[in-house]
């Protein structure tokens, strides 16, 4: 089979491929990129930009699956319509499979929603796609790694209400993706990566402190002055519209969500949230030695 990768270049792209190559099963991959001189030399590697529609008709032909990675663009409204050209590249190329990452809880929502961007993209590809199959994605416990390194020295990390989340590694989330794109009777599946559990604010600033050495609480903000304090931080505005809406739907328990499907799709366990810290911090030591 040829599997193609598109948004190859990135973190979770650059997993995926590195993923598909440990399976070892002998299939041709495409990694698909705006810079496709990034990627590694074992992969064909073609261009393609979700802002230029047209140069995804090549970079999808003649594949026989394709993951379409969804992009971090803060545009308002930018993703949507990237993510709809790349559904209907796909569809409109002939690709036999179409999986599309998308987010944990995507329900109907308007941008800068963080389902916002999602929703029609699944919808379209539902509706369009002849073989179709979607990988929703809890946070990734590598940005809980970032948000605790930059609180470390206030002792306090913020955020709205106290909502669980079900973080999840993004390594976790790749070798997901590979199994999903190499495997059999996915046609129509929505499966949600998580982690192994769903732990609160509290909870997560406890672990994180514990694993770091250093005092750490968690503090619970209204969504007014968790958006002034981010304002004031010096943010744009769009960032901080898109932060809220992230942090509003943890308070409301979007991402309270914990599934076996990384192992259904790995035939891997999910690392917890405090291996991942784990291993982030004695990685940190072993730089500082
Ligand atoms: N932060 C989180 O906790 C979290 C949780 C769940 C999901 N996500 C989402 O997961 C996605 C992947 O994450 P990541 O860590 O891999 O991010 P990343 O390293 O920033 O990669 C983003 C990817 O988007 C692609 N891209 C951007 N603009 C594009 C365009 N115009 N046309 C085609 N591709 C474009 C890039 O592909 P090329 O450079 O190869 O073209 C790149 O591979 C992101 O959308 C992110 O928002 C994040």
């Amino acid at each position: 089979m040829k599997i193609g990768v598109s948004g190859a270049s990135g973190k979770l792209g650059s997993a995926t491929i590195a993923a598909l190559q440990g399976l070892a099963s002998g299939h041709g991959i495409v990694g698909v990129s705006r810079t496709p001189e990034a990627l590694p030399s074992t992969v064909e590697a073609r261009f393609g930009d979700y802002d230029q529609p047209d140069s995804l008709a090549s970079a999808y032909a003649g594949l026989d699956r394709l993951l379409i990675i969804p992009t971090t663009d803060m545009r308002p409204g930018q993703r949507t319509i990237q993510h709809l050209a790349a559904v209907d590249a796909a569809v409109a190329a002939g690709v036999g499979h179409v999986s599309l990452m998308s987010s944990a809880g995507t329900r109907r929502a308007e941008e800068p929603d963080i389902w916002g961007c999602y929703f029609p993209a699944e919808q379209r590809l539902m509706r369009t796609a002849g073989a179709w199959s979607i990988l929703r994605m809890n946070f990734y416990a590598e940005a809980f790694v970032q948000e605790v390194r930059s609180a470390l020295d206030r002792g306090a990390i913020a955020g709205i209400g106290d909502g669980r989340v079900g973080y999840v590694s993004r390594d976790d989330l790749a070798r997901a993706a590979a199994g999903l794109l190499t495997g059999d009777g996915h046609d129509g599946a929505i499966y949600t990566g998580t982690g192994p559990e769903s732990l609160s604010g509290t909870e997560r600033a406890a672990i994180a402190g514990a694993v770091a050495g250093r005092p750490l609480r968690y503090v619970e903000l209204t969504e007014e002055a968790f958006r002034s304090t981010m304002a004031q931080a010096g943010l744009p505005p769009p960032i901080v519209a898109v932060v809220v809406s992230i942090r509003t739907r943890f308070a409301m328990g979007g991402f309270d969500i914990v599934t076996g499907d990384i192992e259904r799709l790995s035939g891997r366990r999910p690392r917890s949230l405090r291996d991942v810290l784990s291993d982030a911090f004695s990685e940190t030591d072993k730089n500082s030695e």
